[in-house]
Order: C-alpha cells, then sequence, then structure tokens
C-alpha cells in the first residue's frame, strides 16, 4: 500500500533536530505537494530537555518554541523533564527514528543502542551521528536488512551536501580508486580567520556559536572528526572494514598560528586533508593531516565552512563535489533527504 504519512521520533532536541521541525513547519501544505508525504512528529528524547510523546502528534508550534531549559518537555501536554530514549524509541508509534544526539567519538554511544533499538524494532533510522557509522556500520546495516528497514546516515560526511549518494549511486560502477577531500567545516573556518589574523581560541568560539563546531571541538581541531567521516566514506566506497586504528590522524592542532600566516604569505593555504585510497591489492591506505597547498591545487580555494571532495576515477578521472559541509539547517536537510529516500524504499 503506498504510504504518505511518517510519524517520526526525534531523539536529540538540538539545534539539527530544531532546525528539521522548523523546515517541516514552515508551509506543510507546500511540504506535502513537493514531497509527496506528511510528516507527523510523535515523540522527541532528550538528555537536556526531557521527553514528550503524543501517538497523535505534537503541536509543531510548541516545538519551535521550546525554551532550552533543563526539563522545559515537562510544560507540555504528555510531557515529562526527565529523557526516555529507550521507550520512545522501542514502543512508540514512530515509523522513523531520527537519531540527532551528541557524536562520543571514543565509544559512538549511546547512538548506537538508538540505532539498534530501532532496527531491531522495525522502524527506519535516519542519524547525523557519526558514532554509529565509524563504530558499528556492518552491525546497523545488517540489522536493517534482517529487519527490512531503511538505515540511512547522509549528514554524517558533508552535512546536507549529498556526497554520500552521490558516491555510492551516482558514480557506482565508475571505478573510484581514491578520494581527497576538506571534511571538517569547523577546522576550514578556523583556518581562514587565523589566515585573518584572530586566535585559534577566537576562532573556535566563532565556530561554536555558528552551530559548526562538535560540542567536544577538539574532534573537529585533532582531526578524529574527519577521520571518522574518512571511515564511513571508505566503508561505504569499497566495504572496506576500516576501523580508527586504520588511519593515521593528525589535527590541525599541529600548525601555530605563525605558520598560518606565513604559508599565506608564501601564496599557500593550510588546509585539513582527509584521504583514502584503494591499492590493487586492494587493500586501503587511510589517512587525516594538514596539507600546505598552493593556489593552482583544486581544494585551496575551498573556504570556511565549505567542504570539498575530490573522487578519483578510473572512467571519469577527478569529479569534485562541494558544498556546505557543516550548519544546523544543512544538517538538518540531510535528515529529510533520508526521509525522502526511505519513501522512496517503502513505495518501490
Ligand atoms: N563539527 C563538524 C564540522 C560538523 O565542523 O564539520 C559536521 O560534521
Amino acid at each position: 500500500m503506498y504510504k504518505i504519512n511518517y510519524n517520526i521520533a526525534l531523539i536529540g532536541f538540538g539545534g539539527v533536530n530544531r532546525a528539521l521541525v522548523n523546515i517541516i513547519s514552515i508551509n506543510p501544505e507546500k511540504f506535502y505537494r513537493e514531497m509527496g508525504f506528511n510528516i507527523c512528529i510523535v515523540a522527541v528524547s532528550d538528555i537536556f530537555l526531557g521527553s514528550v510523546y503524543s501517538p497523535e502528534g505534537i503541536d509543531l508550534d510548541l516545538l519551535n518554541e521550546l525554551p532550552v531549559a533543563k526539563g522545559a518537555f515537562a510544560s507540555l501536554r504528555n510531557g515529562n523533564a526527565k529523557a526516555d530514549n529507550e521507550d520512545i524509541i522501542k514502543n512508540s508509534n514512530a515509523d522513523i527514528i531520527v537519531e540527532a544526539t551528541v557524536t562520543d567519538s571514543v565509544t559512538g554511544q549511546a547512538a548506537i543502542s538508538h540505532c539498534r533499538w530501532a532496527l531491531a524494532n522495525g522502524k527506519h533510522v535516519s542519524t547525523t551521528n557519526k558514532g554509529p557509522l565509524a563504530f558499528a556500520e556492518k552491525e546497523l546495516i545488517d540489522l536493517a536488512l534482517k529487519n527490512n528497514v531503511s538505515f540511512e546516515y547522509e549528514g554524517v560526511v558533508m552535512s546536507g551536501t549529498p556526497v554520500l549518494r552521490f558516491a555510492d549511486k551516482l558514480m557506482k560502477g565508475s571505478e573510484i580508486n581514491k578520494f581527497t577531500g576538506i571534511m571538517n567545516g569547523t577546522a576550514n573556518y578556523v583556518l581562514g580567520l587565523v589566515e585573518q589574523g584572530q586566535t585559534f581560541t577566537d576562532a573556535i568560539t566563532s565556530a561554536q556559536q555558528q552551530g559548526f563546531a562538535e560540542a567536544d571541538p577538539s574532534a573537529d581541531v585533532e582531526g578524529k572528526d574527519v577521520m571518522l567521516k574518512v571511515i564511513v566514506l571508505a566503508n561505504r566506497l569499497w566495504d572496506a572494514n576500516l576501523t580508527q586504528d586504520d588511519v593515521k590522524c593528525e589535527g590541525i592542532t599541529s600548525l601555530s598560528e605563525v605558520m598560518i600566516k606565513e604559508a599565506v604569505a608564501e601564496g599557500q593555504h593550510w588546509k585539513l586533508i582527509g584521504e583514502a585510497s584503494k591499492k590493487d591489492d586492494g587493500s586501503i591506505i587511510a589517512s587525516v593531516s594538514p596539507k600546505k597547498l598552493d593556489l593552482l591545487h583544486p581544494l585551496s580555494g575551498i573556504n570556511g565552512v565549505v567542504n570539498a571532495i575530490t573522487f578519483t576515477s578510473g572512467m571519469l578521472g577527478d569529479v569534485t563535489i562541494s558544498g556546505p559541509g557543516a550548519g544546523r539547517t544543512e544538517t538538518a536537510y540531510a535528515i529529510l533527504s533520508d526521509i525522502i529516500a526511505i519513501h522512496q524504499h517503502v513505495n518501490v
């Protein structure tokens, strides 16, 4: 039967899921006309704000207006001052679980459990969280297949810029053997501000204020965020089974403000580069490190929060995709694109 209504539970209600609610609520009729389906938010759970579950749907204006205050969901009908992730994921009437909690780059939890509970209970998942992908990608993909549901994660690499589907679907069969990219918006934005004379500390604060940086921005500047993205992309492209132990990782913390300004004076730019290549014997070499690029290099002009990845393929040579790599609305768009993909799978 053709499905046009999706009940959705939001796990995590930070900037990204708030932006998603905003996108959905601006003009519901236009949304339905363009998408061909309706979205009904039935539950939200957040470690700081608490939780709310209304099987018939939550008023989106109330969600848009919810203050950022501890236990704020308790003020809504059916609201609770405590998060209730497990019960909502397993027992609510949601068809799709949107997981947008903070990435834990050491264990991947609790997001891995959120995805497991959802998929094992026959619910589709869209996540923007790098943890489940970097630590449990194969297990979760297998679980989704076994339960005949979708596991989508476009926002994990380059936020809303559709790089995973682009490489996986639109370049399929082109024999991609390498990718090289600027894959962290915060690091690129910070490098740009330091080139203009700001200190590292002020530049990082600015990235946090704009919503680009991770909750712990050391993941951005020490290269760990890029490392997780390299793992996700390599595994998606080549079924590579890469883990963190396989990726050499150095961040922009190894650069000084003087080094960055000197490079500009020499007509060069430092960029944090993530790359991986597939060798003839099938092995994968992957790394993250700052590189000094001269002005003619295609990635040297990628500025601010913009990211870019060049795929090198046997049939097409180099193909570069560039676009926003972070941001609340940009990442919320990635979730919307995942829901569109789920809708297309459900209705094949
Ligand atoms: N902190 C990340 C970045 C967010 O700056 O790129 C998007 O993954």
